[in-house]
């Protein structure tokens, strides 16, 4: 949710830097979008509204902005840069960032929120502080900017964030000072070096095309560089931080859309790689794992979204494979758990991204009354891999659209394994999973592709649709409904089969299309019979089964797998998904209304 990138170095073409980075980190935010750099002493600044990625630097025209993006002539060149998904103001130039105080003494991009801002704001107003947005972070500048009075740059900035609460990252510059200073805490900021050169990013994948050596900036961390040198602090304590330059494997093609017209079918395709990735697991890690859920006095699965769903797939796999009781809560609604937790309760947090502020605070919740954590995440560097007390990393590589596909599989993969480990049959549930992987490496051709199409024109105009599933397949029918809300924007809602007739088949009407996610299992007939009480008030029956059915208007054929079929039931509705937002002419890697990671409550 919001993407910073911003460069320190020798290079003249600075912005022209920032704005490339910035598009590599659109899918985390895309409202609007700016830069700033400081030249003969001033800071420039540059605001745009809409999608940076349209955005042409060779073309484009500053005629109406104090900028002009050529070239740099400092020694060294500060720029900074961020895309917005607008949480305080509307999607206007003067709320997106950089934001700065009157005469740009300050200039700061931010992501997360400033939870007290209000009552900052209100203080500084009678210090005689002007302020022109509705932002949080305008205040962050006028805080520094008051500190500045009685202390150097980075001591002002260090006493602002004494006062700031909640989640965030920030990369500030100011007018008098040659410093650049980033602080982190509970929103991710990473920091590529090259040299003396530096590469301050939300994201990894923003500085790839520059360097592949970091610097981890953890939680309650600030740096300051200055002169191609760079110092870390605590922020509580404010000592200095020695930290070391890890080097890092991921490519930049894994991060780029190659020959495929967008993210979100390029991630769906790549299932059948990613697939093998997560089953891949360390197997100590596992069973250890395993045995610590099969000891617990409780685990909670947690997670928001997408991944929330995988959670709840989870409470059904575990009843069934290891006739075992796990909790799922959404990561923002974990909080009436709280009174149930020991340091004997164990908890699994599966995310994306590690950034999601609602399932962060669930774990900080946990960790508070000693509950051991387990994430299953794709981004290892992320804050919730580093709160963790063990790690399964999901191995997805990258995930841009903002569409969660090849994540979700994997991590379903993986609570699979938990499962069959705790039942004390890793091996089988392994053997099961890689011959599920190689059935979708089947499945993923061009011709299953233009079938799922026929269906996909068929109802390309309808105003509402309906999934429904039974058993590990009902939050499968759950999740099948957010990949079509979020791409489609056609109403999409997902049930538990049995619940229709007690209300929503009041929503049935003439044509209607209905998704019957209708595994070869034990809840077969049931749900047969609900698609047959939907098929004659006249519903259109779509089924996602490894048989053709009566009952079915269209089939859309899945391999016959047992306890996998929530892996290969979601990926024909991802596609359907994916194909409807593409024919509804919306861009499915950047859907309106939302972003990419959520780091905000
Ligand atoms: C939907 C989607 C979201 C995320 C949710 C949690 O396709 O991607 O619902 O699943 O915002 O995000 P992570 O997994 O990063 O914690």
């Amino acid at each position: 949710m919001c993407g910073i990138f911003s460069y320190y170095g020798k290079k003249k073409n600075a912005p022209e830097i920032v704005i490339e980075g910035l598009k590599r980190l659109e899918y985390r935010g895309y409202d609007s979008w700016g830069i700033a750099y400081k030249q003969d002493s001033e800071i420039h600044v540059h605001k745009e509204t809409g999608k940076i990625s349209e955005f042409k630097v060779e073309t484009a025209d500053f005629k109406d902005s104090e900028v002009s993006i050529g070239e740099v002539k400092e020694k060294f060149t500060l720029s900074i840069g961020h895309s917005r998904w607008a949480t305080h103001g509307r999607v206007n130039k003067t709320n997106s960032h950089p934001h700065f105080t009157e005469d740009k003494d300050i200039v700061l991009v931010h992501n997360g929120i400033f939870e007290n801002y209000s009552e900052v704001k209100a203080y500084l107003k009678k210090k005689g502080h002007k302020f022109i947005t509705e932002t949080d972070t305008e205040v962050i500048a006028h805080l520094i900017e008051e500190h500045l009075k009685t202390h150097d740059f980075l001591e002002a900035v260090k006493m602002a964030i004494k006062e700031m609460e909640g989640r965030f990252a920030f990369v500030v510059i100011s007018k008098n000072s040659n410093k650049m200073v980033a602080a982190r805490k509970g929103s991710p900021l990473i920091i590529g070096v090259k040299g003396k050169e530096y590469f301050i990013a939300s994201d990894i994948p923003a500085f790839l095309p520059h360097t592949n050596k970091i610097y981890y900036l953890d939680d309650n961390q600030l740096c300051s560089i200055e002169n191609g040198e760079i110092e870390f602090f605590d922020m509580d304590s404010f000592d200095p931080i020695e930290k070391r330059i890890v080097e890092i494997e991921l490519d930049i093609e894994s991060a780029e859309k190659g020959e495929f017209p967008h993210f979100m079918i390029k991630e769906i395709m790549e299932q059948k790689d990613t697939l093998n990735r997560a089953i891949n697991q360390n197997e100590d890690q596992i069973l250890k794992v395993a045995d610590a859920i099969n000891k617990a006095y409780g685990t909670y699965v947690v997670g928001c979204g997408t991944a929330g769903k995988v959670g709840m797939v989870g409470e059904f796999l575990f009843s069934k494979i290891a006739k075992k009781h796990i909790n799922f809560s959404f990561g923002s609604e974990f909080t009436s758990h709280k009174p149930f937790l020991t340091n004997k309760t164990l908890m699994i947090a599966i995310s994306q991204s590690g950034e999601t502020a609602d399932t962060l605070e669930a774990i900080e919740a946990a960790k508070e009354k000693g509950v051991k954590i387990v994430s299953i995440v794709n981004v290892e560097s992320s804050t919730m891999a580093r709160m963790s007390d063990i790690v399964l990393p999901i191995k997805a590589g990258p995930e841009k659209a903002v569409a969660s596909t090849k994540a979700t599989t994997s991590q379903i993969a993986i609570m699979t394994l938990l499962a069959y480990a705790c039942a004390g049959k890793l091996y089988e549930g392994k053997q099961l999973l890689i011959n599920t992987a190689s059935q979708i490496n089947d499945m993923l051709n061009p011709r299953y592709e233009e079938h799922i199409m026929g269906i996909a024109k068929r109802i390309q105009d309808v105003e509402s649709m309906y999934i429904i599933g039974r058993d590990v397949n009902y939050p499968i029918a759950l999740e099948s409904a957010i990949k079509l809300q979020e791409v489609s924007y056609i109403h999409a809602e997902g049930f538990a089969a049995g619940e229709l007739k007690h209300g929503p088949i009041a929503l049935i009407s003439e044509n209607t299309p209905v998704i019957a996610l209708v595994s070869n299992d034990e809840y077969k007939k049931e749900i047969l019979s609900n698609a047959m009480e939907v098929k004659s008030r006249g519903g259109y029956i779509i089924g996602v089964a490894p048989e053709n059915e009566d009952v079915f208007d269209f089939w859309i054929r899945v391999p016959d797998t047992g306890n996998t079929s929530p892996l290969v039931n979601i990926i024909p509705v991802q596609i359907l998904a994916y194909q409807l937002a593409v024919l509804r002419k919306n861009d499915p890697d950047k859907p309106r209304n939302l972003a990419k990671s959520v780091t905000v409550k």
